[in-house]
């Protein structure tokens, strides 16, 4: 059996999974999504990240397509079919399917659509190189604090960091601050090694994986502090790195042309890596 998809109460084979041209996700992106990861075949984090699937549908009025009982079960049969051991579960609601039109449909029925997908930890040669970022500014909407499926200028912005050979692109605000990546949360060290990131006001999106972080670095003792940076203090900071579900902590080397300390990893970060990894898989199955 090859990979399957969930779509609106049914299992089918991946490739044959579709939606309604009239899904009012397919018109307007009129949708939120989750990007949940999966280790050793467990929903890592699971009820934070139904806590923001919840709190983007409310942002966006748009019911819960089943109780969160019935989707946590839903999602974790996704996982076993598709013998998920470590990757990413994606999860999709969208408002549902109504004759095109923007103001809100009277009777339409949330749609759900959840994959799975295998993914591969990065070596040690990646790790040790680290990501290039570009800096673009950010031309988003308001509201990238909901995890909207509208994702344009995310993707005009990633397209760019791949054409100009870098992994990310950091998007900075009118002030010349930086929000967050395209698709990952940005920090950096300074030279007196302070972890600094964005709060987490509606500029940005509240990643699980920096809260998670944060926490872990509030029970460690490591010294931070949750506001915004400038393009010149990244330029100048002894370390940066960028998380995501998908990314964990990854080592950022070098922003537009300039190498970030010494343009190696530091010791911050990597032991950051091991410290957020380790609050899931603690036996060290993945670096
Ligand atoms: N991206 N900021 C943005 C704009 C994101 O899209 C993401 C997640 C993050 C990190 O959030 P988290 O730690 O909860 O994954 C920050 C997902 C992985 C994606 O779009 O694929």
């Amino acid at each position: 059996m090859g990979r399957l998809a969930y779509v609106n109460g049914r299992f089918v084979p991946h490739r044959k999974g579709q939606v309604h041209i009239e899904d009012r996700g397919y018109q307007f992106a009129d949708g939120v999504y989750e990007v949940v990861p999966v280790a050793d075949g467990h929903p890592v984090d699971e009820n934070l990240h139904l806590d923001r699937l919840e709190y983007s549908l409310s942002a966006l009025r748009i019911a819960m397509p089943m109780r969160r009982e019935v989707l946590k079960l839903v999602s974790h049969e996704v996982i076993r079919r598709n013998k998920l051991t470590n990757g990413l579960l994606y999860m999709q609601v969208t408002r549902g399917v109504a004759h095109r039109d923007h103001k809100f449909p009277k009777h339409a029925k949330p749609a759900l659509v959840m994959t799975a997908k295998q993914t591969k930890p990065p070596g040690a040669a990646e790790l040790n190189a680290g990501l290039g970022v570009v800096t673009r500014p950010d031309i988003r909407w308001k509201r990238p604090d909901i995890k909207s499926i509208s994702l344009l200028p995310n993707c005009l912005a990633k397209q760019e960091a791949v054409e100009a050979g870098a992994g990310e692109a950091w998007l900075v605000d009118e002030a010349g601050r930086v929000t967050e990546g395209s698709s990952t949360n940005a920090w950096i060290v300074t030279k007196d090694k302070r972890v600094i990131t964005r709060e987490a006001e509606r500029r940005i999106l509240n990643g699980i994986t920096r809260r998670v972080l944060l926490n872990i670095m509030q029970a460690e003792g490591y010294s931070f502090e949750e506001r915004p940076f400038t393009l010149e203090e990244a330029e100048s900071a002894s370390e940066a790195f960028l998380t995501s579900s998908s990314n964990f902590v990854m080592p950022v080397t070098k922003i537009d042309r300039r190498m970030v300390g010494n343009g190696e990893p530091g010791p911050l970060t990597q032991a950051l890596r091991k410290a957020y990894i380790a609050s899931f898989a603690p036996d060290g199955s993945i670096q």
